[in-house]
């Protein structure tokens, strides 16, 4: 039976059981169950967009739970979806002006692969059915899309049963060969997109999938504007949709709505999550437009759902964090906060010859440790730097997030992204802290590369 002790039942089961016990959380902060104190300057895995404990938030859940929790989406409508949806249309840029609820990521990019395919049939267009992505990313763990992620080290076990879908390289255009330039490694990048889909026979390529800023298996990679450009282009000469996976990028954390934004990339389909609830329940969304949706409901409509699909409970609380997005300028705090941690980062970037590249836009930043920062050849694995420096950061109370790549044999990239909230103050403790963490590390790197 369960031990009870540090009221552990050891019947929950999760793969990591010494993991502290969470007590509760203000505003950047978490407590631990003896008292420890953390700065979450990841907001978990990039969600806690509000930070914690906010109350409009709590006022909101209690207020819809006090008229109705929960109403099959089959047997009724609500108000708070359809208000939320109509709020959200509002921000989101293009022709974006429709929109699917529901649990997460990892179903929000199900549903975009899903109305991808019954759009491709409606169109008369069968044939379509394969979606490439690219190597390394995320786009989750549900066997669709963990077909779509770019890390073999998650399909482990599983891979007999995933779909094999087509994988182009992510563009890492600063560690590029000598005497090219960073917008000709772009389009080289780009390029490999159209060699694929031609490769594949274009009339069986449905869509191309993209975080369109990394998320932890990149590191918060962005590529020049002109990447975005060709892609868009390349998917519009071949009829493939773009299907932009901003889980982690959207809902404001990188200082616009959109990550797409601050390309101007048109995608025909977005998957949201995280801080569009901003943790406080699970949520997501599939966002497409009238002119898409059009030929699906032509077809006879989306074949899709699931029991918690815009649960009304969920989406009073996403009203409740979009209000307070807004109403606080959370995107505006996001872009400003995160221009001045970016700076920060790219100092310690100065001082420490083993951070390698800086990315990412507004809170959603990243930088990878590297044993060569020109060439960004990779740390010896064995020092586990992934692991070491987040450590070092968490001894000092600070929460960072950290993703071996490619099959967690080598490549060690960071994110960090504390919440939209955060001010100029708590931004310098964390970049403290940070410094701290590394100057431990410092060391283990000198003994390994000199
Ligand atoms: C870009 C991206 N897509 C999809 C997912 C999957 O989301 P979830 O864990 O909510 O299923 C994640 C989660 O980290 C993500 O970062």
């Amino acid at each position: 039976m369960a031990t009870v002790g540090d009221n552990r039942s050891n019947m929950f089961f999760w793969p990591r059981p010494e993991l502290p016990m969470v007590e509760r959380g203000e505003g950047i902060h978490i407590w631990d169950s003896e008292g420890r104190r953390y700065i979450d300057a990841s907001s978990g895995p990039q969600t806690t967009a509000l930070g914690h404990g906010n109350q409009r938030v709590a006022e909101a859940v209690a207020a819809q739970m006090a008229k109705i929790s929960y109403a099959f989406p089959s047997h009724f409508l609500s108000e708070p979806s359809e208000r939320l949806a109509a709020e959200l249309a509002a921000q989101a840029p293009f022709d974006l002006d429709r929109i699917f609820f529901c649990s997460g990521g990892s179903e929000a990019v199900e549903a975009c692969i899903k109305l991808a395919r019954q759009h491709a049939i409606a169109a008369g267009e069968g044939r379509r059915y394969k979606i490439v992505s690219r190597m390394p990313s995320y786009h989750g763990t549900t066997l669709g899309a963990l077909s779509l992620t770019g890390d073999p080290a998650g399909f482990g076990p599983f891979a007999p049963m995933l779909v094999n879908q087509p994988k182009i390289p992510a563009p890492f255009c600063r560690y590029r060969p000598r005497g090219e330039s960073e917008e000709e490694a772009a389009l080289r990048f780009a390029g490999m997109l159209e060699a694929e889909i031609v490769e594949q026979g274009a009339e069986t390529v449905l869509a191309f999938i993209m975080e369109p800023i990394g998320g932890a298996a990149t590191g918060a990679l962005t590529a020049p504007e002109a990447y975005y450009t060709r892609v868009r282009e390349i998917c519009d000469a071949h009829g493939v949709l773009l299907i932009l996976d901003e889980v982690m990028s959207g809902a404001g954390r990188t200082g616009r709505f959109l990550a797409a934004e601050h390309w101007g990339v048109r995608p025909d389909l977005v998957a949201l999550a995280k801080g569009l609830a901003a943790g406080y329940f699970p949520f997501g969304a599939c966002l497409t437009s009238t002119r898409l949706l059009d030929v699906v409901e032509g077809g006879g409509g989306f074949n899709h759902g699931h029991t918690y699909s815009a649960s009304p409970l969920a989406c009073a609380v996403g009203r409740a964090v979009l209000a307070e997005h807004l109403e606080r300028d959370l995107y505006g705090n996001a872009a400003r906060m995160g221009a001045l941690l970016k700076s920060r980062l790219q100092a310690l970037a100065a001082d420490f010859p083993f951070i390698g590249e800086v990315k990412g836009e507004g809170l959603l930043l990243g930088f990878d440790v590297v044993a060569d920062a020109r060439t960004g050849t990779p740390l010896p694995p064995e020092l586990n730097a992934n692991l070491a420096i987040v450590e070092a950061a968490r001894k000092r109370g600070l929460i960072i997030y950290s993703r071996r790549m490619f099959a967690g044999v080598r490549g060690d990239q960071f994110l960090v992204s504390p919440p939209l909230i955060v001010t100029e103050a708590e931004i310098e403790e964390i970049v403290g802290l940070l410094r701290e963490a590394l100057e431990e590390f410092r060391p283990v790197t000198e003994a390994a590369i000199g």
